[in-house]
């Protein structure tokens, strides 16, 4: 169904694809796998005619596709998810659908645009409702709206890159499930993921990346996840990181009774929690359970309605986001590279935000030009940021890459606490393991760490205490000897609460 020759893309010294082939059958799902920055979203781009290709060819369907925009990929076949998705929230679902279809597709009413998405949501198990507002959906829907999309513009190949990446659990499920029905119908699917095991659990073939290049391609049956991180490295993975017994130090943070309500609606329960300096307190969750809330109140991006937060002796209930960071606070966000970078800027620049404005980088007003210079190389170089230069504005690095400037510059700068809000997802298992590394060695130096994810994995190796946020509450932490895999996992799905926050 679709044949890629000889793809080569340079952005001006980087080769992001050097000669890369890549042949997918109808019915078929192949896994596309590579550290960040191995090239994966540029082949797909230039695939989906979001970028055009310096050399090579594309077959598709027995119709050569060359010089051609998004427009004529989606005639031709082609479906792309994007990571970031373009649905106009304050619209419904048919409205969104509607939205675009441009001469892609024939024009239907809204009616039978409605009925068209009803019918199609069955066939695949997609469960959307073509009334619902699609500000309403949490994001595990909005993918699906995006999916639903793409099928009634007859798509018969989707792209979907690294489209687990801030799913739960359950949700990536019901995404694999999507998948293998769309399989069963005989459209083909290109999957990026980091996720090893998802890749092995839905693909039948598997493709893998290295600097622009394809380092190997294999069957998923009696593929491996250390021989696939092998190939993608082209070295062997290190050992699982040691965690070290650490004495808990002095209580850094204190969260009384904080509650936060917004337009009559309680998003946040009163929440008491302690931190201690030299430990990690791994909070688990489906996303959407209050988290975000929770985060953006300790570090000052929103008000609490109730309660108070003390960092480190001193009250910062409504102490701006500049004064808790003063003060100790580090902060990694869900949605880094859309609110914590500066896009436009320089890798070193984004390296710099958080502390240009005191010394070392800058002395007397003035910024110190070379001090800042050499953290950046210092930094990129300890999280093997990959970028044409420290001046590269950061939208031009790779996603992951993007990441690790944000990752790099709040861990770098030794606070007493760190937030760090899903900090692993859409790296590769090299830098996973990196940052985790890095997050250890924080604790070791007495650092505290508040880690919030939906992987129980993550929570269940990082923790040394574990607590569960469901609903707005958090559940009372539980030391990790005591923590229990099965019964976190019950109360991430909801079940009952107790403890002091039930
Ligand atoms: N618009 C751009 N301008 C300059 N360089 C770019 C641009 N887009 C990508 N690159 C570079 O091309 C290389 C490949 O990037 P690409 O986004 O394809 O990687 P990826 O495999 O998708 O990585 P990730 O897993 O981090 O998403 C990277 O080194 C990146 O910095
Ligand atoms: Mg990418």
């Amino acid at each position: 169904m679709l044949e890629m020759h000889g793809i080569r893309k340079a952005y001006g010294a980087v080769q992001a694809n050097r000669g890369i082939d890549l042949e997918v059958k109808s019915g078929q799902i192949v896994g596309l796998l590579g550290e960040n920055g191995s090239g994966k979203s540029t082949l797909m781009k230039v695939l989906f005619g979001v970028v055009g290709a310096d050399a090579g060819t594309i077959r598709f369907k027995g119709k050569t596709l060359a010089g051609h925009g998004p427009a004529q990929a989606m005639a031709a076949g082609l479906g792309m998810i994007h990571q970031h998705f373009t649905l106009v929230e304050a619209m419904s679902v048919t409205e969104n659908v509607m939205l675009g279809a441009g001469g892609a597709s024939p024009l239907l009413s809204p009616r039978d645009t409605a009925r068209r998405i009803a019918e199609e949501s069955a066939t695949y198990g997609l469960d959307i409702d073509p009334d619902a507002i699609v500000a309403d959906l949490p994001h595990g829907r909005r993918q699906r709206v995006e999916i639903v999309k793409a099928i009634l513009r007859g798509a018969d190949l989707l792209i979907l890159d690294e489209p687990t990446s801030n799913l739960s659990p359950p949700e990536v499920e019901g995404l694999l499930a999507i998948m293998a029905r769309l399989r069963d119908q005989g459209c083909a699917i290109v999957f990026i993921s980091h996720k090893l095991d998802e890749v092995l659990a839905i693909c039948s073939d598997i493709v893998v990346l290295r600097d622009g290049a394809v380092a190997g391609t294999c069957t998923a049956t009696g593929a491996t996840r250390a021989g696939l991180a092998q190939m993608m490295v082209g070295r062997h993975m290190p050992p699982p990181v040691a965690r070290a017994n650490m004495p808990a130090g002095r209580n850094v943070l204190h969260v009384v009774q904080m509650a936060l309500t917004e337009n009559g609606t309680a998003r946040l329960e009163p929440i008491t929690f302690s931190l201690r300096a030299g430990e990690i307190l791994a909070i688990a969750g489906i996303d959407g359970n209050g988290q975000a809330e929770l985060v953006e109140c300790l570090a000052g991006l929103r008000a609490p309605t109730a309660g108070g937060i003390d960092l480190d002796g001193r009250d910062v209930t409504f102490a701006s986001v500049g004064e808790r960071m003063a003060s100790g606070l580090a902060y990694i966000p869900v949605d880094r590279a859309s609110t914590s970078l500066v896009t436009d800027m320089s890798v070193a620049d984004n390296l710099a935000l958080r502390d240009f404005d005191r010394p070392p980088l800058s002395r007397r007003g003035w910024l110190a030009r070379n001090s800042l210079a050499d953290r950046a190389r210092e930094m990129a170089q300890r999280f093997t940021i990959k970028s044409a230069g420290l001046d590269a504005p950061a939208r031009t690095l790779s996603g992951g890459n993007q990441q690790k400037i944000v990752l790099a510059r709040e861990i770098g700068r030794n606070p007493v606490v760190l937030i760090a809000h899903q900090p692993v997802w859409g790296l590769d298992p090299g830098a996973t393991h990196f940052v985790i590394e890095q997050i250890l060695a924080l604790r070791a130096a007495g650092g505290a760490i508040l880690y919030i994810s939906s992987s129980l994995e993550e929570v269940m190796t990082l923790g040394d205490r574990i607590a569960v946020m469901q609903g707005g509450r958090l559940s009372s932490p539980i030391d990790r000897e005591q923590a229990d895999i099965t019964q976190i996992g019950l109360l991430m799905a909801g079940a009952a609460f107790h403890g002091h926050a039930a």
